[in-house]
C-alpha cells in the first residue's frame, strides 16, 4: 500500500507554503538572516507544535514566517516542498501563499512572488511538477487590506491563478469578502475558501452563494447539513480535506473518525492534502497513507482520491484529462 500511494499520480490542491517551513530550514534562516526566533533547537520548535485548536497553530506559524526575508528565501521554501512532494508522487501542486503575513512585516510582494515563481520554474524543469500560485486573504484582516493585496498583484496577475481565504475561520465569515472576491473574479482569477474547518455549515452556504467559489478549502462541517451535502453533491464541488491537519487542530478527535469515506459515500468530490506538512506530521503520501489505516480505504477509494485531485484541479481539460489517463495506465500496471 505505501508504495501503492507514493507512486500513484496525484495533485496536491490545499498547500500552504508558509506551512511547508521545516525547522531546521527555520533555524538555517533564522541563522542567514540574522533573526532570533524562541526556540534553542530543532527538537524545542518541534515540541511547540502541539495544538488545541486554528488559533493555537496560527499563532505560532505566523511567528515562524518571520524568518523569511528574501527572494531566495522563499524560493528555497518552496523548492524544499517541491523536493518532498515529488518523491510523494505528485505531479501538479496548486501552491497558496499568504501576502500580507509578509507585506505586513516589511517584505515587497514582490520579493515573496519572484522567489516563489523561481522555484516553480525549477520544479518543472527539474523535477516535472507543474503548479499553480492561488494567492489567499488573511480572513482575519479587513476587506480593505485585502482590497489592497489584489492591488498589489497586479503586475502578476497572468502568474496567479486563484484567489483563497485562510486564517481564523470563527467570526469572519465569507460574506465579508464577497466584494474582493467578485473583484478577484472579473479580474479572470479562480477563486476557493477554506470553509467548514471550525465554521459552521453556514460559512459553506456563504461560500457558494456570496463568494461563488470553485472550490471549498475543507468543508468537513458541511456533513452537519444534509440538504448542503445534497448541494455540493449535485454541483460536482471539490472539498481539499487535510487528514492529519484536522487530527492536529483538533478537527477530529481520532483519525479513525474521520469522514474521508463517508463524504466520497455521499458523493461529495473529497480530495486528499496536507494544508501544513511541517506543522502536521506529513506530507500529502502520509496523508493518504494515515487516513487509509485509520479509515480501511481501499486502492478504488485512493484512485478515486487522486482522480478527483486533477478533476477538481485548475488545470486546463486537456491537461486533466491527460493525468487521468496517466492515473489509468498506472491502474492497469498495478
Ligand atoms: N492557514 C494555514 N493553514 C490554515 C488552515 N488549516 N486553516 C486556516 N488558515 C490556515
Ligand atoms: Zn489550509
Amino acid at each position: 500500500m505505501k508504495d501503492f500511494i507514493a507512486s500513484l499520480p496525484k495533485a496536491e490542491l490545499h498547500l500552504h507554503i508558509e506551512g511547508s517551513l521545516e525547522p531546521e530550514l527555520m533555524f538555517a534562516l533564522a541563522e542567514r538572516n540574522g533573526i532570533a526566533i524562541p526556540y534553542a533547537s530543532v527538537e524545542d520548535v518541534r515540541a511547540a507544535y502541539a495544538f488545541s485548536n486554528l488559533q493555537d497553530f496560527l499563532d505560532i506559524y505566523y511567528a515562524g514566517a518571520g524568518v523569511l526575508q528574501t527572494e531566495a528565501d522563499f524560493r528555497d521554501l518552496a523548492m524544499a516542498y517541491f523536493e518532498r512532494a515529488a518523491a510523494d508522487g505528485v505531479v501538479h501542486a496548486e501552491i497558496m501563499f499568504d501576502p500580507q503575513t509578509h507585506t505586513d512585516r516589511g517584505i515587497a510582494f514582490g520579493t515573496v512572488i519572484e522567489g516563489l515563481l523561481a522555484a516553480m520554474a525549477e520544479a518543472e524543469a527539474r523535477l516535472g511538477i507543474t503548479s499553480l500560485l492561488i494567492m489567499s486573504f488573511l480572513r482575519h484582516l479587513s476587506e480593505e487590506a485585502a482590497f489592497e493585496t489584489l492591488a498589489m498583484a497586479e503586475p502578476w496577475l497572468d502568474r496567479i491563478a486563484a484567489v483563497g481565504l485562510d486564517s481564523s475561520e470563527l467570526g469572519h465569515p465569507p460574506a465579508k469578502f464577497a466584494r474582493v472576491f467578485a473583484a478577484a473574479r472579473a479580474k479572470g482569477l479562480r477563486l476557493t475558501a477554506h470553509a467548514g474547518e471550525e465554521g459552521p455549515p453556514d460559512y459553506v452556504h456563504e461560500a457558494l452563494d456570496m463568494l461563488g467559489v470553485d472550490r471549498i478549502d475543507h468543508g468537513n462541517r458541511a456533513l452537519e447539513d444534509e440538504g448542503l451535502v445534497a448541494r455540493l453533491a449535485a454541483e460536482g464541488m471539490t472539498l481539499t480535506v487535510c487528514p492529519l491537519s484536522n487530527l492536529k487542530l483538533c478537527v477530529v478527535d481520532d483519525l479513525a473518525r474521520h469522514p474521508l469515506d463517508r463524504m466520497l459515500a455521499a458523493g461529495l468530490k473529497a480530495t486528499v492534502n496536507s494544508d501544513d506538512p511541517a506543522y502536521f506530521g506529513g506530507y500529502v503520501a502520509e496523508n493518504y497513507r494515515a487516513v487509509a489505516k485509520a479509515r480501511g480505504l481501499s486502492r478504488e477509494h485512493l484512485v478515486t482520491l487522486a482522480r478527483n485531485s486533477f478533476t477538481g484541479s485548475f488545470l486546463p481539460e486537456g491537461d486533466v484529462a491527460r493525468h487521468l489517463a496517466a492515473i489509468d495506465a498506472f491502474e492497469a500496471r498495478a
